[in-house]
């Protein structure tokens, strides 16, 4: 794991005052360029949805989608995509969220998930844990179970972990790389 961290990290560029002036934005597109850590990445969410006894994996529109499909190819399980509001055409749930400024709502197709499944929730970052924490909702709401949260990085500072705790519910949250 040291290994696969080190040379992760090495692919993440930092980008200061984007998307606005004081965020460093967390680049990962030389990462997916590189299929070396793109791979390793990989084999260390595999690892983790068989550690955790997922049956499905989600992952969360949009960056979270291009880290969680080649997961769940690689772990042999299915793909749930948590999308933005107004994506998905079937019938779905819907979870709303706050965001500093505003909210936001995130909806799943109801048929994707059911009682029995374990779900590994996937995503590049945990900033304050609101998409996150929404997507466990969904999940419980669909009568699914959490098998944990997998994300590349986590931002400590904002506080994402402890917003999750609850909605966890004791199931693991794992961060290759916390900052
Ligand atoms: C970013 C990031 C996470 C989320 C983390 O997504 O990819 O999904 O924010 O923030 P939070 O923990 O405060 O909820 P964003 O919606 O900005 O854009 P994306 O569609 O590019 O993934
Ligand atoms: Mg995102």
């Amino acid at each position: 794991e040291a290994a696969t961290r080190e040379l992760v990290l090495g692919r993440i560029r930092d980008v200061p005052d984007h998307p606005k002036p004081g965020v460093v934005f967390k680049d990962i597109t030389p990462l997916l360029a590189d299929p070396e850590a793109f791979t390793a990445l990989t084999d260390w969410f595999a690892g983790l949805c068989v550690r955790h006894g997922a049956t499905k994996v989600v992952g969360l529109e949009a960056r979270g989608f291009i880290l969680a499909a080649p997961v769940a190819v690689s772990a042999g399980l299915g793909f749930v995509p948590v999308r933005k509001a107004g994506k998905l055409p079937g019938a779905t749930l819907g979870q709303a969220y706050d965001l500093e400024y505003g909210s936001a709502e995130i909806e799943v197709h109801a048929e994707d998930l059911a009682a029995g499944d374990r779900v590994m929730v996937i995503d590049d970052v945990l900033a304050t844990g609101g998409t996150a924490g929404a997507s466990l909702e969904l999940i419980r709401r669909a009568g699914a179970e959490v098998a944990g949260v997998a994300v590349l990085m986590e931002l400590g500072f904002l506080g994402g972990r402890a917003r999750l705790e609850t909605a966890l519910g004791g199931a693991p949250l794992d961060a290759l790389i916390a900052i």
